[in-house]
């Protein structure tokens, strides 16, 4: 596997050239952008495989893969050759007026995700896509209504952010939002059977009211904390979807190409969505997203007659169509998914085995290469997310990055490239395992 070193700090992490950085960035960029504190963050200078450099010359281990973007590793030469031989020829083409041939290839590629005959609509983020498979289930039912679940995460535009649930997020636009969403409650596995949700799910489906047009889930809650939903829920949720006549939309920007060790999260299930959502790993590190949806819930969008109902400047940019085409090719190639599927097994266990000697976890869980850590405090006295925020301190200060997540914060995410090898996913546990203690020396030490 590409560039397996470990972790190797050359100085302080945050280093000076980090701190100044993050001066001049406090100077310009809106502060709700970047947290910027003493400990956090380092700069990114380069990175290669598995690996991040900062500005100050500190190696570190990437344990998220930037947002389970990186499936193939940083950098894949493989991936950049696409996009060093695309920027040869083209940068840029008018997105829904003259195409290019990398389009066509990469939408050939996408539909064959989907039942015989789908049809894909790109974007530039997993936001637009959601908003894409959003506008696609309004059109082909004619209903206003959307379903989605507790912990969701779905994007930040106006309506992915109307099936988001985080208050933290929502507030201040509550008033802008769709009025007609309904949420049902997310059957995490091991906290009881999928029935109790599907039930409520039927409920809200069948209300007088109606309206309910679409359906949308994460196979698996990200952002949500690594959430897994109890067995059975999806096809159960696909059935409701047909007998109710709403669609089913299955976003797998994060689960998907991979991650959980299926080719999408809904494979494992036998489930096939109405409609798709795709991004992050899809092109390895360029901003592109699809929404893939069935031949019939597609035919809801009129044939253009000159003008598209939905596009942008950058839609099927040439070099993130490169791209993605390489990085959908590398994940098959390297039999990604297997991979996950397997050394993701192991590492759990060894995670597992690892956290039961450490107090501030309360559990592991994962599927694949999707893991988290759900953190607390024993005694009760400070906040989990607080932990979970020390822990990504404690990370860079040893050379890991990592990631915090969880509606409350209080789960550190694990999502490594799905090529990492395994001498350094041993390695971190170890990492892990110090980056824990360090957490609870600090619970102590603040008794
Ligand atoms: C499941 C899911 N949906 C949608 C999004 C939004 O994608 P983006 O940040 O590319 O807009 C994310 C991002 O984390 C995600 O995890």
């Amino acid at each position: 596997m590409l560039n397996s070193q470990p972790p190797l700090l050359t100085g302080p992490a945050p280093g000076p050239r980090s701190a100044a950085l993050a001066a001049r960035l406090a100077g310009v960029e809106s502060r709700n952008v970047t947290f910027i504190s003493r400990d956090f963050p380092v700069f990114w200078r380069t990175a290669l495989g598995s690996n991040v450099w900062d500005a100050d010359g500190n190696r570190y281990v990437d344990l998220t893969a930037a947002f389970g973007v990186a499936a193939a590793g940083h950098r894949h030469p493989v991936i950049q050759e696409a996009i060093r031989s695309q920027s040869q020829e083209l940068l840029h083409t008018m997105g829904d007026v003259h195409p290019s041939e990398a389009r066509v290839e990469l939408l050939e590629r996408l539909a064959a995700l989907g039942p015989p005959g789908s049809r894909v609509v790109l974007g530039t983020s997993g936001s637009e896509a959601v908003e894409i498979a959003l506008k696609t289930a309004t059109l082909y039912t004619g209903r206003p209504g959307w379903l989605t679940f507790s912990g969701a995460y779905h994007g930040v535009t106006y309506g992915a952010l109307s099936v988001t649930d985080r208050s933290l997020f929502r507030q201040p636009f509550r008033a802008q939002l769709n009025p007609n969403v309904v949420r049902a409650p997310y059957p995490a596995e091991g906290a009881g059977d999928a029935s109790a949700a599907l039930h409520q799910v039927e409920r809200l489906l069948s209300a007088p009211e109606g309206g309910i047009g679409a359906v949308i889930v994460e196979p698996a809650l990200g952002r949500g904390g690594d959430i897994f939903p109890a067995a059975g829920f999806l096809p159960g949720l696909a059935r409701l979807c047909r007998a109710h006549g709403a669609l089913l939309i299955a976003d797998e920007i994060f689960t998907g190409f991979g991650r959980t060790g299926s080719r999408l999260a809904c494979d494992a299930e036998g489930v096939v969505p109405d409609l798709l959502c795709v991004g992050k790993a899809m092109s390895g590190g360029m901003p592109i997203s699809a929404c893939i949806g069935s031949a019939e819930a597609m035919s809801a969008w009129p044939e253009s007659a000159g003008e598209a109902m939905h596009t942008s400047t950058f839609m099927g940019h040439p070099i993130s169509c490169a791209a993605a085409l390489a990085s959908i090719g590398l994940i098959e190639e390297l039999r990604l998914a297997e991979r996950a599927r397997e050394e993701g097994a192991r590492w759990l266990d060894e995670l597992r085995e690892m956290a039961s000697g450490r107090s501030v976890v309360r559990e592991v869980r994962g599927r694949g290469m999707m893991i988290g850590i759900q953190l607390e405090d024993p005694a009760g006295r400070v906040p989990s997310h607080r932990i979970t925020a020390k822990a990504l301190v404690e990370g860079l200060k040893r050379g890991w990055i990592l990631l915090g997540s969880g509606v409350e914060g209080d789960v550190l995410s694990l999502s490594p490239p799905l090529a990492i090898g395994r001498d350094l996913l041993d390695l971190a546990v170890e990492g892990v395992d110090e980056v824990l203690a360090a957490c609870e020396a600090t619970l102590l030490s603040s008794c």
